[in-house]
C-alpha cells in the first residue's frame, strides 16, 4: 500500500530516501529549513551532485509522487511515517554525537503530529539514541495519538547513492512493536530487496559495526602495504591473491591515502567513543583510526623526505574530492595535505578536480595562502605544466586516471609523482621515465 512519507533533511540521506520512495509509489513531502533550496529542489534541481538523482527528482517532480516544503508543521500533520535523515549526525571533537539536529526535529514532530505516526530515523546514530527519540517526542507531545520510533539505517555510499538505495544489498529495521516493524515493511515491500528485522539497538549497531569493519579492511590492507613496500612486495598483487578467497572478498581491498568522507572517519571515532564510555577498550578500531591518521600524511612524508624542500616548487595536485564521483570535500585526504604543502612547504600549488575545486576554494582561496600559494586550473594538463611534483589524492575515472604516464614526462619539468590511489602499474609509469612513488608498492 501506498503511503504519505515526509522526509525531514534533504542531505544525502534524507533527498535519496525520499526521491527513492517516490519512486516506488509512495507520496512524499521532503522537509527542510532553506528555503531557497526547497524552491530549488521544487525546480527539479538538486542540492548535490549524485548520479541519477536529478533525473529521478525531475520524474517524481512532474509525476506528482513529491514535493518540497519548509512547512514542517503540515507535512508532518499528513504523515504516515516521518523518516529522520537530518545532518549525519556531526560529531564533537571527543566524538561524540551531537544529536541537536534530531532533537529539534523530534520536538517538531511531537509537537505537530495529528494521527498515529511512526517515526523512522536513518541518520547515523549512537546506540541507544531512538530510545531517547521516542521518549523525547512522548514528552513533548502535543495531541492523543501513537507516535513510535524505528530505527532503519542507511547504506549508501555517496557517489553511487541512488543505485545504492534502489538496489540495496538489505534493509535494516530495528523496531520494538509488531505495528512498527509491518509499518515499515510495508514501506519497503515495493522495493523487493531482503530485510532483517531485529531490535532498535541491535539496528544502530549494526551500522557502526558495518561501517567499522570496512574502516578496518581498509586500514588492514594500508598497513599490510606499508609492509609491503619495506619487504619488496607488492600491495595490489597482494590483494588480488586475497581476493578469490570468498571469506575475504575482492572489495574494499585497495589500500592508499587513507579512508575519508563524512561516515568512515565519524562512525570509527564514535564507536571507540561509546565503547570507551561503557568501559570497553575497542582495540581494533582504535588501530584502524592510528593507522588512517599515519596514511593519510604518508606521501607528504616520502616527498619531504625526497626533496630538500618545496619551497617555490610548482606542486601539481590532482584530485581533491574524498573519492571520485562526489564533490564532497569532508574528511577528504587533499585537506590534511594541502595544508601542509602550504605551511611547512611554502609550495607553489596548481590544483585540479572536475567538480571539487570551487568547494575547496572556499577553504583555501586561490593566491597567497600561509608560506605558499594555491592556484586552481580547469584542466590536469594545465596543472602538470612545467611542475616539479604532482600529488594525485583522488582517482577520478575520466579525468585523471585517463592521463597516459608519457603525459607527465612530457608536461612535467620534473616528472615526480606521488600517487595516493595507485592508479598506474609502476612499470608503464618507469617505462615513461617517470619517477613514481605510490602505496605498498616498489618505486
Ligand atoms: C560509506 C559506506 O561505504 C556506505 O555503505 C555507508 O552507508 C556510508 O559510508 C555512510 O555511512 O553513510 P562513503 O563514505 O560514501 O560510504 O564512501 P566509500 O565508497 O565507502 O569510501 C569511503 C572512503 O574509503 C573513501 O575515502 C575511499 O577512497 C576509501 N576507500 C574505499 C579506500 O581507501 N579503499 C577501498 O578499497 C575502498
Amino acid at each position: 500500500m501506498n503511503m504519505n512519507i515526509a522526509v525531514a533533511g534533504t542531505g544525502y540521506v534524507g533527498l535519496v530516501a525520499g526521491v527513492c520512495f517516490a519512486e516506488v509509489g509512495h507520496q512524499v513531502m521532503c522537509v527542510d529549513i532553506d528555503k531557497e533550496k526547497v524552491e530549488v529542489m521544487k525546480a527539479g534541481i538538486s542540492p548535490i551532485y549524485e548520479d541519477g538523482l536529478e533525473e529521478l527528482m525531475q520524474k517524481n517532480n512532474a509525476e506528482g509522487r513529491i514535493d518540497y516544503t519548509t512547512d514542517y508543521q503540515k507535512a508532518y500533520r499528513e504523515a504516515d511515517a516521518i523518516f529522520i535523515g537530518v545532518g549525519g549526525t556531526p560529531e564533537r571533537s571527543d566524538g561524540s554525537a551531537d544529536l541537536t539536529y534530531i532533537a529539534t526535529v523530534a520536538r517538531q514532530i511531537a509537537e505537530s503530529v495529528v494521527k498515529d505516526c511512526l517515526v523512522v530515523v536513518k541518520s547515523t546514530v549512537p546506540v541507544g539514541t531512538n530510545d531517547k527519540v521516542e521518549q523525547f517526542i512522548q514528552d513533548f507531545l502535543v495531541n492523543d495519538v501513537k507516535v513510535e520510533v524505528a530505527s532503519n539505517p542507511e547504506f549508501l555510499a555517496q557517489g553511487t547513492a541512488v543505485y545504492d538505495t534502489l538496489h540495496a544489498k538489505r534493509i535494516i529495521i530495528g523496531s520494538e512493536s509488531t505495528w512498527a516493524e509491518d509499518r515499515l515493511m510495508e514501506i519497503y515491500q515495493p522495493f523487493h530487496l531482503p530485510i532483517v528485522s531485529v531490535n532498535r539497538r541491535s539496528a544502530e549497531m549494526i551500522k557502526y559495526a558495518s561501517n567499522d569493519f570496512l574502516a578496518l579492511k581498509i586500514s588492514y590492507m594500508n598497513d599490510i602495504a606499508n609492509l609491503c613496500e619495506l619487504v619488496g612486495a607488492d600491495i595490489q598483487d597482494v590483494a588480488e591473491g586475497m581476493s578469490y578467497d570468498e571469506r575475504i572478498g575482492a572489495k574494499f581491498l585497495n589500500a592508499g591515502i587513507g579512508y575519508g568522507g563524512s561516515c568512515f572517519p565519524k562512525d570509527t571515532k564514535a564507536l571507540d567513543y561509546i565503547a570507551k564510555q561503557n568501559g570497553y577498550a575497542l582495540d581494533t578500531v582504535k588501530a584502524a583510526i592510528d593507522v588512517n591518521k599515519k596514511q593519510r600524511i604518508m606521501l607528504f612524508t616520502k616527498a619531504s623526505k625526497r626533496l630538500i624542500t618545496l619551497n617555490g616548487l610548482k606542486v601539481a595536485v590532482l584530485g581533491l574530492t574524498f573519492k571520485p564521483g562526489t564533490d564532497d570535500l569532508r574528511e577528504a585526504p587533499s585537506l590534511d595535505n594541502v595544508p601542509l604543502l602550504l605551511e611547512q612547504g611554502g609550495a607553489d600549488i596548481y590544483a585540479y578536480d572536475p567538480v571539487g575545486a570551487s568547494n575547496f576554494a572556499k577553504v583555501y582561496p586561490e593566491g597567497k595562502n600561509g608560506n605558499g600559494r594555491i592556484t586552481y586550473v580547469d584542466q590536469a594538463a594545465e596543472a602538470l605544466e612545467d611542475a616539479n611534483v604532482c600529488f594525485i589524492f583522488t582517482e577520478w575515472g575520466g579525468e585523471i586516471k585517463a592521463i597516459e604516464p608519457d603525459t607527465y614526462k612530457r608536461l612535467m619539468r620534473t616528472p615526480l609523482i606521488y600517487d595516493g590511489r595507485n592508479i598506474y602499474k609502476v612499470q608503464d609509469m618507469e617505462r615513461a621515465g617517470a619517477e613514481y612513488h605510490s602505496i605498498g608498492r616498489q618505486a
